[in-house]
């Protein structure tokens, strides 16, 4: 039994200012999806990586990760309006042989190949979703409802969620048929079947490229990491 990483790559990234799709702008010369692959394909635990690519773009990006998905099988297929539909469009896709199933955001384009393997063993390891997480360094403060009183959050407990997230396969197909209403991640979806979500230390190299500051973060752990 194998694990498949599944890529949904098809967001717009308005975020990031005008232009083409996010996980087709560059960073150190190659598009943001081509990085977020490679690394997965690197992964000693995947088998398999199945992208969702913004609508009408699949050939392109089929083209682009020819060259970099050299030991792992994969598929590309079109993503859909929302992120939900998008990882739903790649699990439908997903090689039957696979029972151990990795989301994760191409636009997290330089999250390491050890992040993907760690995330893999918890599942294997008997959980049924895992998640990486940070600790939140910053002081957090609630809003009060309709402009009331604002309040300090207890940040000790809280945590800032990546991805790889990884679900066994049954239980991430059983919450995307269950769950109508659009969520941010997969663990969320689980969590309403009344699972527990099952965390493991994330990495700061994993950081989302959404805003333009991101991009020249990211540039900056790719100029380390190439030096
Ligand atoms: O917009 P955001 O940064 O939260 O998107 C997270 C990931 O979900 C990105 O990699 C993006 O390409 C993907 N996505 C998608 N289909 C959509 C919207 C977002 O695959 N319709």
């Amino acid at each position: 039994q194998d694990t498949v990483a599944l890529v949904p790559a098809a967001g717009r990234g308005e975020r990031l200012g005008p232009g083409a799709p996010k996980s087709l702008r560059h960073l150190g010369g190659e598009p943001l999806v081509v990085h977020a692959v490679r690394r997965l394909a690197a992964a000693n635990s995947v088998a398999a990586v199945v992208v969702a690519a913004p609508p009408g773009a699949a050939e392109t990006v089929r083209e682009l990760l020819a060259p970099v998905v050299l030991t792992a099988e994969l598929v590309v297929v079109e993503g859909g309006g929302t992120r939900q539909a998008s990882v739903a469009a790649a699990l439908a896709a997903a090689p039957a042989h696979c029972d151990v199933v990795l989301v994760h955001d191409a636009a997290r384009a330089l999250a390491p190949p050890e992040l993907a393997d760690a995330v893999a063993a918890a599942v294997r390891a008997g959980h049924p979703a895992v998640v990486p997480v940070l600790p939140v360094v910053d002081t957090v403060r609630q809003l009060g409802e309709d402009g009331g009183a604002s309040s300090t959050i207890d940040r000790e407990r809280l945590r800032l969620v990546q991805t790889p997230q990884g679900f066994a396969r049954s239980v991430l197909a059983e919450a995307h048929a269950s769950c109508e209403d659009s969520l941010t991640d997969d663990a969320g979806l689980v969590e309403r079947l009344g699972l527990p979500v099952h965390t493991v230390p994330g990495h700061a190299s994993a950081l989302k490229v959404t805003r333009p500051f991101d991009l020249v973060i990211a540039d900056a752990v790719l100029a380390a990491e190439r030096s």
